[in-house]
């Protein structure tokens, strides 16, 4: 990550922290930008500026990383309604439709996205995009057992995949012990049809396409903040 695009990420996260009040269940993201946000909400609640959140992560990385710097962790079990959700994203469209899943934690970012009453989205202002695909391809998790059969399924509906590998070349597991196919498309002219199209097909558990889900987006860059609405 360039300087400049960390700074970028983090004062995306800085202007997100503001939608928090005291009291409030918040959806803790994956992935270097959401880090941003934890940080800065521990800053908040060590400051004494907000007190009494319980964050709900949405990785095993974030659950030790909020717990690490004394953020109060739940399950959604717990807190089944989510105030604030605060989480990165690879691509974003004029319709703040997403991309997300590049770290690989898509299923529970989009069952906490579900569970939000606001879905917030901090990018810097690469992720934003005409149209959905023309920057990313599409992860999408399916469960071990025949993965190859939903590889050509996704093939079918006219994508290039690629299984997607952990470091050293084993192939990379999810946290629910599921599988990522990594599914070029090209630009998607149609995202809430490919959406449908791709749910359809058993053994696929989910995909990365967050249609209809992100209520605000935080894009900072060169030219300072900007806050899309949906
Ligand atoms: C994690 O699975 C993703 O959805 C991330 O939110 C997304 O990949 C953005 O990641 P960065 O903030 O690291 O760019």
């Amino acid at each position: 990550m360039s300087e400049d695009v960390g700074l970028f990420k983090k004062a995306a996260a800085q202007h997100a922290l503001r939608f928090l009040e005291s009291g409030m269940v918040v959806g803790l993201g994956h992935g270097t930008t959401a880090v941003f946000a934890v940080e800065g909400l521990a800053s908040l609640l060590n400051s004494g500026d907000l007190e009494g959140i319980v964050g709900i992560p949405c990785s095993r990385q974030t659950r030790t990383m909020a717990e690490s710097l004394g953020i109060i962790v739940s399950s959604l079990d717990q807190h089944p309604v989510i105030d604030v959700t605060i989480d990165g994203a690879d691509e974003v469209d004029p319709r703040l439709n997403l991309i997300k899943g590049g770290g690989g934690a898509l299923l529970r970012e989009k069952i906490v996205a579900q569970a939000s009453r606001r879905e917030v989205i901090i990018v810097d202002g690469s992720k934003l995009s005409p149209t959905l695909g023309h920057r990313r391809t599409v992860p999408v998790e399916v469960i071990p057992f025949g993965w190859r059969q939903q590889a050509e399924y996704l093939e079918a509906l006219g994508a290039r995949v690629t299984v997607r590998k952990a470091e050293g070349g084993s192939l990379f597991i999810t946290q629910q012990g599921n599988v990522i196919l990594d599914c070029g498309f090209g630009p998607l002219s149609d995202p809430e049809g490919l959406a449908e199209a791709i749910k359809r097909r058993t053994g696929v558990v989910e995909h990365g396409l967050f249609v209809g889900l992100a209520t605000d987006v935080i894009v900072s860059g060169p030219d300072g903040i900007r806050h899309l609405r949906k």
